[in-house]
């Protein structure tokens, strides 16, 4: 196993006009200084991904035909050892086209690591943050406990996508990728190991 960790930072929101991208730069910035990580920003508005799942449940078929747009997304998922989704609230809860990348894929899930990063309104991603760890519980995954969130992300950022006052987002970033890097470095030796 290579001592360099493979991070998937993912942006779950595709709306038009969007603020998630600056959002999850700025992460995979926090995290390509943090050192300890290859980083692979993911956009989910560049992948294919039809509502109308496969016909069978992933435990009895945990590879299915996927379409042609989504090849690049599950090698992608699959090569990484850890994920951190950067997603708003959408009403109360994530993005449904999230939950359509995350219904498609399984394998690519199990005995990884997932973090987190919010911003919306004013709950700042918590509730989709809450729903995500349920998710992520089912799919045998490990969410870490510390998150990144920003509420009211409108008032935080400036033109140019820069924190207006960057040290208290960026010992949160630290704090959390220090941990995610301990459970994927844990995990990934496991998953050789087992
Ligand atoms: C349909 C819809 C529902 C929303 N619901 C919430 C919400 O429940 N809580 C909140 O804080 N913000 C909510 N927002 C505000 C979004 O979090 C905000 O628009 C954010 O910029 C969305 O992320 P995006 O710009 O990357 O798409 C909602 C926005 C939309 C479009």
């Amino acid at each position: 196993m290579s001592d360099t960790l493979r991070l998937a930072v993912i942006i779950a929101s595709v709306r038009n006009g969007r603020f998630g991208p600056v959002v999850a730069n700025w992460f995979a910035d926090r995290a390509r200084q943090h050192g300890a990580f290859e980083v692979d920003v993911i956009d989910l508005a560049e992948m294919e991904l039809p509502h109308q799942l496969p016909a069978l449940p992933p435990r009895m078929e945990p590879n299915p035909a996927r379409p042609t747009g989504m090849t690049d997304l599950t090698a992608r998922l699959g090569r990484a050892d850890a994920m951190v989704i950067v997603t708003p609230d959408i009403n109360a809860s994530y993005p449904a086209e999230l939950k359509t990348a995350i219904d498609w894929h399984f394998t690519e899930w199990d005995r990884k690591t997932i973090g987190f990063v919010g911003y919306s309104g004013a709950s700042g991603g918590l509730n989709a943050i809450a729903h995500l760890r349920q998710i992520f519980g089912e799919l045998n995954a490990h969410a870490i406990r510390d998150y990144v969130s920003f509420p009211r992300y409108y008032e935080l950022f400036d033109a140019d996508g820069n924190l207006l006052e960057p040290s208290g987002p960026e010992g949160a970033a630290q704090d959390m990728l220090d941990q995610l890097h301990w459970w994927a470095g844990a995990l990934a030796s496991a998953r050789v190991s087992a």
